[in-house]
């Protein structure tokens, strides 16, 4: 079995996904700015803000995969408290970067998941700026030209994870002639520590009204298994699609009271 590369092991649902996968028997190779306290594995060191950084990363992990990659899950990211540049930096084009500078590693079957939001379904009127913001060579220019942007710098986490679903339908149509699948999971509120951020971020009452109505937050684990399914073989004729895991949140929220 080809190794599987994980973002975002230090913590949280990569931690989670890590776990998993690797009590079912597979080879993983970490990535995370934090050295994990608990992992099995090869780790890569690395700071994915930069474009520079995501790519170090690549070539760390392509020597540690010299028989090739068998999947990849982009799970590293930073919560709209962090500067704005930084979201955007590390949930953008981190993403996109380390996943481009990956594609010759990944082999023709391997599988791509990344971590959307189920904050990005409030957003759809901004696919066409998201587009192009997801899209653009120059990284620092296209920084510069959303700065006056009240939705891509005041409320960047969502404009990131409606970029990150962007990038997976368009990923996914990259590699499609390799053969890789691109997908991406959007939880609602799960209990890590990114949590406390989100509590500040979009109002400390709308995440905990959200536990009250569901019974309980989602579990790392909860989207660990969705995403060790999007990256095997069970979902081989899944590709470029989002899967919500949110525990009905969003549903609830669209049409509940309808
Ligand atoms: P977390 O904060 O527990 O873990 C995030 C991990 O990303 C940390 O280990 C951190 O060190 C790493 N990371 C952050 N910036 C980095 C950088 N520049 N370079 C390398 N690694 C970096 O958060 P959690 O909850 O596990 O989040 C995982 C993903 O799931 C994120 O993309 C997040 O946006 C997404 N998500 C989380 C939700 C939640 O409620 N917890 C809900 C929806 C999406």
């Amino acid at each position: 079995e080809l190794p599987i590369a994980i973002t975002g092991v230090a913590s949280g649902i990569g931690a989670a996904t890590a776990a998993l996968l690797s009590g079912a028997g597979a080879t993983l190779i970490g990535i995370d700015r934090t050295v994990p306290a608990a992992f099995s594995g090869t780790f890569v060191q690395a700071d994915l803000s930069t474009p520079g950084g995501a790519r170090a990363a690549a070539a760390k992990v392509a020597a540690a995969a010299p028989q090739g990659l068998g999947g990849l899950a982009n799970i590293a990211g930073v919560p709209g408290t962090a500067p704005w540049r930084t979201v955007l930096g590390v949930n953008v084009f981190g993403l996109r970067e380390l996943t481009r500078a990956l594609a010759p590693t990944l082999a023709e079957g391997a599988a791509v998941v990344n971590l959307a939001s189920s904050v990005a379904f409030q957003w759809r009127g901004l696919a066409e700026a998201c587009a192009r913001f997801s899209l653009a060579e120059d990284m620092e220019a296209a920084l510069d030209s959303v700065s006056g942007d009240e939705h891509a710098t005041g409320e960047s986490y969502l404009f990131s994870k409606q970029c990150v679903r962007f990038l997976t339908e368009r990923l996914s149509a990259e590699l499609l002639p390799r053969r890789i699948r691109v997908n991406s999971v959007s939880p609602g509120p799960v209990q890590t520590p990114i949590l406390e951020d989100f509590k500040n971020d979009h109002g400390r009452d709308k995440v905990e009204g959200a536990a009250q109505l569901l019974g309980r937050f989602g579990e790392p684990e909860d989207i660990a298994r969705v995403v060790a399914f999007l990256l095997s073989d069970a979902a081989a004729w899944v590709n470029g699609s989002d899967l919500r895991v949110d525990g009905g949140l969003t549903a609830y929220r669209t049409t509940g009271a309808l």
